[in-house]
């Protein structure tokens, strides 16, 4: 049973504190802080102090009792349940929560765990004391996604929260609101298991998805992908589940001259590995996550077109399933692009790299990008370094680079940057064909790496970037505003990026 995604709003100051007010809400948040050794709420004076006569509430006592052990760090959380006036009834519960020095980071540590308190519940949350806008962004995402959960179970409940921040912010929960629906969406399509997810599924879940937006859709099947090479080497690997192309595109009304955003993603409904099937086998059941990069760059447009940003954004969606079967294309296979240039295929699990060249090499030759994002979950050497928190970032455009690792931490969607190191380049070559497509020559290991250099070569002189999120994608256990399996990552990451274009 799924969880209906949480409503965010804005609750403007009412003309008086009073029991009444407050007693709309389940839940009150305050910050938490500590200072010269004892705990705070962490609110102006005159404005804690309307608040406590409202709640007949001395929160100096109340933190006495209730503190224990708790020093105000981001997230951490003290439960005061309240009683009404009258002391007949518990009105709400109170919640401290630390807010620590109040960075970027902490703000979403606070978000998230407000969310994971009432995350089964059907709270109506308070928040006082969010200052900024980019506070209450923050915090509004976090609490919601971290309240995320998907599953087939039968039966059960699928109670929601909702957060409501007090004070002027009713923009910035629209935004909010865009940006949590979309990654919630694109969790929501990397959750569903691979019976159902073949890539006609994700092209129908796209059309749908699209509708009722400033947002144009096209997909193309069976004869019309002659020219991918890749994707139909690939995704004809599986008779019952082929490959489809998907363009997904926005145009900003009444804007003369934007840039164009080309988003390239990767879209492997599963991965086997194919006939160099995937090892150790149990290492299998994670690859129905294959498409997260299809999934985020889908659902960045999405988000984009809510927000009615005013940039051109095309998604290309590869997608494919790269099954084992006797229509598996073979190690030694040589395969043509799109745009005519040779492949000989080594390992067949590295089917990511032969859709991505496909996609990149169209957006080169058609879409005249200004700038050209791939996004996939490409290899597991890009975890080996960074591990499941960071994102890989290859491009050698420097200030692209620091615009999205800037983004970093007011995302949540953190990324850095990595090195497109050309002395490994002859690693490519090919006897055969123009290049090998993974890097079995002079074991320079650096899988991650190579993999972008091959990338590369499809992308024409356009301004690059290269996201593989084959570590954050996914996530091994609940952490952060993450739960355990798809995260949504690189929606609020682009989406953010794109609005400072
Ligand atoms: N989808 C995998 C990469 C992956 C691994 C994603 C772990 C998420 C978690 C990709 O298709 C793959 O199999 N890559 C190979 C490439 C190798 C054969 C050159 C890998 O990383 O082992
Ligand atoms: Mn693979
Ligand atoms: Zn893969």
């Amino acid at each position: 049973m799924n969880r209906p995604i949480p409503q965010l709003g804005s609750v403007k100051t009412p003309r008086e504190f009073s029991e009444k007010f407050f007693s709309q809400f389940t839940h009150l948040v305050l910050p938490l802080s500590a200072k010269d050794e004892s705990l705070i709420v962490d609110l102006n004076k005159s404005e804690l102090k309307k608040i406590s006569s409202a709640l007949n509430v001395d929160f100096e006592f109340e933190i006495k009792r209730f503190s224990n052990g708790i020093t105000a760090k981001a997230g951490e959380i003290i439960e005061i349940p309240l009683l009404s006036k009258d002391s007949k009834a518990e009105l709400f519960k109170l919640l401290l929560v630390g807010f620590g020095n109040r960075t970027e980071v902490e703000i979403r540590k606070a978000g998230t765990a407000v969310g994971r308190k009432v995350k089964a519940l059907k709270a109506k949350v308070l928040v006082n004391g969010l200052e900024k806008d980019a506070e209450a962004q923050i915090f509004l995402i976090a609490a919601g996604l971290s309240t995320y959960t998907w599953n087939q179970k039968s039966g059960g409940k699928n109670e929601t929260p909702e957060f409501n921040l007090f004070g002027d912010f009713s923009k910035v929960v629209d935004r909010a609101a865009v940006l949590l629906k979309a990654t919630w969406q694109t969790r929501d399509l990397i959750h569903t298991p691979s019976n159902i997810k073949s890539p006609s599924w994700m092209a129908e879940q796209a059309k749908k998805l699209t509708k009722n937006h400033n947002i144009s859709i096209k997909v193309k099947a069976g004869k019309e992908l002659a020219e991918f090479g890749g994707l139909r080497a690939v995704g004809n690997s599986s008779q019952k589940n082929p490959p489809r192309f998907v363009e997904v595109s926005y145009r900003p009304r009444g804007v003369k001259k934007s840039p164009h955003v080309v988003l390239v993603g990767k879209g492997i409904t599963f991965d086997t590995g194919g006939v160099s099937l995937k090892r150790p086998y149990d290492t299998m059941t994670a690859m129905k996550s294959d498409m997260s990069g299809a999934a985020a760059v889908l659902m960045t447009v999405v988000a984009v077109a809510e927000l009615k940003l005013p940039v051109r954004v095309t998604a290309l969606l590869m997608l494919a399933e790269n099954a084992l079967s006797g229509t598996s294309q073979r190690p030694s296979d040589v395969i043509t692009h799109y745009g005519g240039t040779t492949v000989e295929v080594i390992n067949t699990d590295a089917e990511g790299r032969l859709v991505l060249a496909d996609g990149l090499a169209y957006a080169d030759q058609n879409l005249e990008p200004d700038y050209l994002i791939d996004v996939a979950t490409l290899t597991g050497a890009a975890t080996l370094g960074l591990s499941r928190f960071y994102g890989a970032m290859y491009t050698r455009d420097k200030k692209l680079a620091q615009q999205l690792s800037g983004l970093s931490d007011f995302t949540g969607d953190r990324i850095w940057h990595m090195p497109l190191v050309d002395d490994y380049a002859i690693a490519l070559e090919s006897d055969v064909a123009d290049y090998n497509h993974t890097a079995d020559k002079f074991k320079f290991q650096g899988g991650s790496v190579t993999a972008a250099l091959f990338l590369e070569k499809f992308v024409g002189s356009r301004k690059w970037a290269h996201l593989d999120i084959a570590g954050p994608a996914r996530s091994e256990i609940d952490a952060g505003e993450n739960v355990k399996g798809g995260t949504g990552y690189g929606v609020r990451l682009l989406t953010e990026w794109i609005s400072t274009l």
